[in-house]
């Protein structure tokens, strides 16, 4: 096996996906595996679904140990989980690296989702090569952000949790909330809107990056937003965690 390969898993509040990556290209040379977050997010749940999940990914690559790097929906210092949105809260304060460590037998490289999205899209996606700030969002169960300035990543941002006309952002304009109130694509991009003016109006940013699943249908929301910053959608669109995880893996 190559070692220019690694595996990337993005655990996110519905589902955990993995992959094997190409990390000279930045494409998948495996199918996405995907198993459902455990209801509840809890800990031991969590970590005993990434490693059933990472049963069927080792076995796709001959029980080779490929470079591993997770990435998990939190804030993430020295390895502590620190915050947990849309996962148990029995995860702050948590050493998550090291349970995952000890849980999967082998070394990860162990970082937040939207930072590990904004690493990918840097290295391979609408980030490379960007001047100035970058704001990379994603729309998912909650709303992720990732800050590049001149090609550097400042971690742990979470844009999604501004407090916007007295709610939490992410609980309004996130793609969950839109499933959730079963709005139409307008009725949501009005709250897109209200969102994307607010993070403008606060960073002046260069460029939006728009990721998670939804941004497979960028057509249908993007061209309705009105923001002096010009927004795209991730070039990843929702493998940009995985790729992201898989690529810091080897660094
Ligand atoms: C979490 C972030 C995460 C985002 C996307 C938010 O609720 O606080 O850490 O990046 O969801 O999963």
């Amino acid at each position: 096996m190559a070692t220019d390969q690694a595996i990337g898993i993005d655990i996110g509040g519905t589902g955990i996906k993995g992959a094997v990556i190409d990390l000279a290209t930045g494409e998948l040379v495996t199918h996405r595996f995907k198993v459902g977050t455990p209801e509840g997010g809890k800990p031991a749940d969590i970590l005993r679904a990434t490693e059933g999940l990472l049963t069927t990914i080792d076995e796709r690559v001959g029980g080779a140990k490929l470079p591993l790097g997770i990435c998990f929906p939190a804030v993430v210092k020295q390895g502590r989980t620190l915050s947990a949105a849309n996962v148990s809260k029995e995860w702050i304060g948590l050493p998550a690296e090291e349970l995952f460590e000890e849980t999967l037998g082998r070394e990860i490289h162990f970082i937040n989702d939207a930072d590990a999205a904004g690493h990918a899209e840097l290295r391979y996606g609408a980030a490379a090569g960007v001047d100035g700030l970058v704001i990379l969002t994603t729309l998912g169960t909650g709303i992720g952000s990732a800050l590049i300035y001149d090609g550097v990543l400042v971690p742990n941002s979470e844009l999604g949790h501004l407090e916007i006309d007295g709610h939490d952002a992410e609980s309004r304009a996130a793609y969950s909330a839109m499933e959730r109130e079963s709005m139409s694509w307008e009725k949501w991009a009005k709250r897109l809107q209200t969102y994307y003016s607010h993070v403008e109006f606060i960073f002046s940013p260069d460029l939006f990056i728009v990721g998670g699943g939804v941004s497979k249908h960028h057509e249908q929301f993007l061209p309705l937003l009105k923001l002096a910053t010009p927004i795209v959608p991730a070039v990843h669109r929702n493998n940009a965690g995985i790729l992201g995880a898989a690529a810091l893996a080897l660094h």
